[in-house]
């Protein structure tokens, strides 16, 4: 897009009823009768669309006196720019992402660099830089996005995330976070709720995403046997053994790497076919050997890439027995607690010391929303606090009990609940169950489609436990060639291949991954609300057109 176009998309009509700008917005395939390109044809736009920004800067803005006229045409704008990707994310004539290497968007496109200015630049230009980062993303809302565990664009969501920013506040204290401060107490306790806790019973925390609540249960197991440690360090206390499954997610050894605890120390228990294989689990006689002391177990609920979870009653048994933390992290599985259908998966997880939850995954809250449930109340402030003067001073004028900063690692955190809680407000907790179960009953959609397919193997033969799909495509040249390591070799190259056309060309997206000594498969993962089954359909028929000549 060249920055010395103006934003208004009507003003030059050319034949045939495309604007200037459509023409500019226009790319091959399927993206020509798009949203993006159709935007306000043949409608009359909003006199704020005519407005020239070229010559305004952002001085003349607020709290410029002359601001307010200004700010409010610029910030109009910017919606409009907003509404329209928004509007383009859920329209199936658009593509989920316009892909450009990282050299091409390096080297700048159409007017759009990531060069840093020495002068300012004009608000034209700006807004025009708004629209491209979106125009050169990924639309991760779109109904045809399976790539990540986090997926969707919930527009309420997405309203909280907006007044979020525009209170621009911090979570530390009640003294400038009044409301956020009392909504994420609610909302912790509605949590702690389902998780099946009582009421009163617990603490807990929003904090940068599933690894930093990963981290902060290693951080609290380790305090509670030996609290020493926060002032005397690791040199004062034994070396320490941490248990997780082989599938766990990473955080889990990269925490233990952070807090000194080192990475070799945590142990991988094996799976079986799916989960944790709890005959493993019982106190391995490895770890005393080597003169490490277990404290810390974190059981999955919902594995990165199965979707598993792991028998938690029975870790719980174990943990129990031997005197252990249980860690239950549900970063992914903790939807399903929403779910009167699917809940019972996670059966157990009331027994667990501490729990992560990520409600933007399953439940589809804008990113970032993950909360670390304690189920010891006044642990997380304990362990953490230090009580710095200048913010938590002890003779404020209200109830600082309120003051939850100092619970935290950080000192500033960002406002991460009012999102969760205006759409909880909007959906209901049925709302939300329901959201997941179709998710759930997507993920049912394909299992079943694969399993008549022959040219598509599913990883496993048992339907899905969560919203995880596993499978390989086998292209002609595979199906009918004799299996063994020569077959994996070539099984292996087939879905980075399929992806990498498939990411060219931006139609649809999913992931990918060998795991053990399993060749690539892919991952289809269904937390979007959007996605329906014609969209389950077409990612089928993709993976099958891209790939059957491989
Ligand atoms: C089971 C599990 N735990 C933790 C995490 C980490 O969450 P985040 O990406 O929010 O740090 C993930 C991410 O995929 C996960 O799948």
């Amino acid at each position: 897009m060249n920055p010395t176009e103006t934003l208004d998309t009507t003003s030059e009509i050319l034949p045939g009823g495309d604007t200037k700008n459509d023409l500019l917005w226009r790319t091959s395939g399927p993206e020509s009768s798009c949203s993006e390109n159709r935007e306000h044809r043949g409608k009359p736009a909003p006199c704020h669309r005519h407005c020239d920004f070229s010559s305004i800067y952002s001085k003349d803005l607020l709290p410029n006196p002359d601001g307010e006229g200004p700010t409010q045409r610029f910030l109009q704008a910017l919606v409009h720019i907003l509404l329209a990707h928004v509007s383009s994310t859920f329209d199936r004539t658009c593509k989920v992402l316009d892909f450009h290497h990282p050299h091409q968007l390096m080297e700048g496109l159409d007017g759009f660099s990531l060069e840093l200015p020495d002068q300012p630049e004009n608000l034209e230009q700006l807004l025009v830089d708004c629209r491209d980062t979106l125009k050169y993303g990924v639309k991760t809302g779109h109904p045809r996005f399976f790539n990540q565990l986090s997926s969707g664009l919930d527009v309420i969501g997405m309203a909280g995330e907006w007044l979020t920013s525009t209170a621009n506040t911090n979570m530390f204290t009640f003294e400038i976070s009044p409301v956020f401060i009392l909504m994420e107490d609610v909302m912790l306790k509605k949590m702690r709720e389902k998780v099946g806790w009582s009421p009163e019973e617990g603490d807990g925390l929003f904090c940068p995403g599933g690894s930093m609540s990963n981290l902060y249960s290693i951080l609290l197991a380790r305090y509670k046997f030996f609290p020493e440690v926060k002032l005397r360090g690791m040199a004062a206390i034994p070396k320490l053994a941490l248990f997780t499954s082989e599938h766990s997610h990473y955080s889990i050894r990269k925490a233990a790497g952070v807090l000194g605890m080192g990475v070799e120390n945590v142990f991988l228990v094996k799976c079986n076919e799916r989960c944790a294989d709890i005959c493993r689990l019982c106190k391995p006689a490895v770890a005393p050997q080597q003169g490490l002391v277990p404290f810390y177990v974190s059981a999955t609920a919902g594995t990165t890439v199965y979707g598993a979870f792991d028998p938690l009653g029975d870790i719980a048994d174990v943990c129990e027995s031997h005197g252990l933390w249980m860690h239950v992290d549900a970063a992914w599985g903790g939807g399903l607690l929403m779910s009167k259908k699917h809940a019972g998966k996670l059966r157990g997880i009331e027994r667990a010391a501490s729990v992560t939850w990520n409600p933007h995954k399953m439940m589809g809250v804008p990113l970032q929303c993950s909360a670390i449930l304690v189920r010891q109340k006044g642990l997380l402030q304990e362990c953490n606090q230090l009580c710095a003067e200048y913010l938590f001073q002890p003779d404020k004028h209200y109830d600082v009990t309120y003051d939850t900063g100092d619970k935290s690692i950080q000192c500033g955190r960002h406002v991460d609940v009012f999102k969760l809680w205006l759409m909880w407000k909007a959906k209901g907790s049925e709302g939300f169950g329901s959201q997941i179960n179709c998710c759930l009953e997507n993920a049912e959609y394909l299992f079943n489609k694969l399993e008549n397919r022959a040219d598509f193997e599913l990883v496993f033969k048992t339907k899905p436990e969560h919203s995880n799909v596993c499978f390989w495509y086998i292209p002609d040249s595979l199906r009918a060639a004799p299996r063994g390591p020569e077959w994996n070799r070539k099984l292996h190259e087939v879905a980075p291949k399929v992806k990498a056309k498939m990411i060219e060309e931006g139609i649809v997206m999913v992931g990918y991954q060998p795991l053990g000594e399993k060749a690539n498969f892919f991952r289809c993962v269904f937390s979007n609300p959007a996605t329906s089954r014609e969209d389950v359909d077409l990612l089928v028929d993709e993976i099958a057109r891209l790939g059957h000549d491989l």
